[in-house]
């Protein structure tokens, strides 16, 4: 006999529902369902991976300006959340628990809709634990086409690289140590591409390829190189490359997205390189298909950025040091004291490494989540100098904004539009961005860890 006590308890996944779904959703979301999935990775062995549907790499493709809605239903052990990396959406949709909504607890589910704003190559993951759960293959590609470039190019490829911790029979091993934290993260022992060893694509003959290249790794910090094709740096995080440079080495951090244009050769294959190591090593193989395509035409271009440029000369200026953390008594006592604070600990960090400006996330203040590292004025200009005072590279990532990458200590660079930059030991690097999107914004460092232990904060936009 149902009871009201029934009723409740069959409702209980509604009260994810942020207030403002809309009652006339006129298409049906996409359901993403964060579950244990099976991957074979290694010959003959499952691994049990978490992904939001059966395929890995997850691919969705989505229209600019339009309507994107995805329902994540969870059905992990412990709770998630989506955040939509690099997409300037409302501050409610960005997917932080605890700063922008509730976590969705395991039975739960959370509706995410927002109309990206911009074309480009993007990707999704979580937030919380997101060394375990972005390890074990939680993570999906996003891509926003835009109307304008529809058919430019003969072949448009994914090419997702992910390391993974695998012990001899294809489960998981421990995702972080103090060692690899402390230090420049704890690496896969297993590199793919698309799930794979080496990734394996194929493009039509004389054709021009759009290869987009996403890191979604936790810790590996790659630079591209191609080796059989006159290349081209057309994209940068998702954001068009306004000329397009010739590519040589292009690095890319955890996190980073780099889109490649070339023209398929008619004879031979292509090969794209990691030339970060001291050998090249191949990460994929485009296989050349037969066509009658002629070699003619010149290289499409990209829809313009719809970012709004920052104003140089109004910029305000603020400077974010990069340093090591200490783990303060106070803070060790506070953790001890509130570690649980009756949410629960997966989002807080138990090991404290890391920190900007000498603040370690969560702050050694009393309250769960310390004071911003900045309050923005909304439409203003601002130019961020980040300095990274450690031995480690650091791929520092904003949310809700894109900006332009303007100058680095090390020397010329290649001006260009992100989300994420890497920032080398004992580099100062200057971004500028136009605070045009109002809420809390987390900035931290995208080797996984590091934001886990400590050099993780936000900026309030109002
Ligand atoms: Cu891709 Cu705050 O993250
Ligand atoms: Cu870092």
């Amino acid at each position: 006999m149902w009871t009201r006590r029934h009723f409740l308890a069959g409702t209980a996944a509604l009260t994810a529902l942020p207030l403002s779904h809309p009652a006339s959703a006129d298409s049906a979301p996409l359901a993403l369902t964060a579950r244990e999935r099976s991957l074979s990775l290694l010959p003959g062995k499952s691994t049990p991976i978490w992904a939001y549907r059966d395929e890995w790499p997850l691919v969705l493709r989505t229209a600019r300006g339009q309507p994107f809605h995805a329902l994540l239903c969870n059905a992990l052990p412990e709770h998630t959340a989506i955040h939509w990396h690099g997409i300037r959406l409302p501050n409610a949709m960005d997917g932080v628990p605890y700063m922008t909504q509730d976590p969705v607890e395991p039975g739960q589910f959370f509706d995410y809709e927002f109309s990206p704003p911009d074309a480009g190559t993007f990707f999704f993951h979580p937030h919380c634990d997101t060394v375990a759960q972005l390890g074990r293959g939680l993570a999906g590609v996003l891509i926003v086409e835009d109307e304008a470039e529809q058919g430019l190019f003969a072949a448009d490829l994914v090419c997702a690289i992910k390391d993974w911790r695998l012990t001899d029979d294809g489960s998981f091993d421990v995702f972080s140590t103090d060692k690899g934290a402390a230090r420049a993260g704890t690496f896969g022992n297993l590199e793919t591409v698309n799930g794979r060893p080496v990734g394996q694509l194929e493009a039509l003959a004389n054709g021009w390829v759009r290869l987009r290249v996403l890191n979604l790794d936790v810790t590996r910090i790659v630079v591209l190189a191609l080796d059989g094709a006159e290349a081209f740096l057309i994209a940068t995080d998702g954001n068009p490359l306004q000329p397009p440079v010739p590519l040589k080495t292009w690095p890319l951090g955890p996190a980073m997205r780099a889109d490649i244009a070339f023209r398929m050769p008619a004879q031979s294959g292509v090969k794209l390189q990691n030339v970060w190591g001291a050998k090249p090593e191949v990460l994929a193989e485009i296989s050349v298909i037969e066509s009658a395509l002629p070699a003619i035409g010149p290289m499409p271009t990209l829809a313009a950025s719809r970012v709004t440029e920052p104003d140089l000369k109004s910029a305000e200026r603020l400077t974010f040091d990069l340093t090591a953390g200490h783990v303060s008594p106070e803070l060790e006592a506070w953790l001890k004291e509130n570690g649980n604070l009756g949410l629960d600990a997966v989002c807080l960090p138990q090991r404290t490494f890391w920190a900007i400006n000498g603040k370690s996330w969560p702050g050694q203040s009393h309250k769960l989540k310390p004071p911003p590292l900045a309050e923005l004025k909304l439409g203003r200009s601002y130019v961020f100098e980040l300095f990274n005072g450690t031995p480690h590279q650091h791929p520092m990532h904003l949310h809700g904004h894109t900006f332009r990458v303007l100058k680095s200590s090390k020397g010329e660079i290649v001006s260009h539009l992100a989300d994420t930059v890497l920032v080398a030991p004992k580099e100062r690097v200057e971004i500028g961005f136009t605070a045009d999107n109002p809420g809390e914004w987390m900035m931290h460092c995208h080797i996984v860890e590091h934001q886990e232990t400590g050099m993780m904060g936000y900026v309030r936009v109002a």
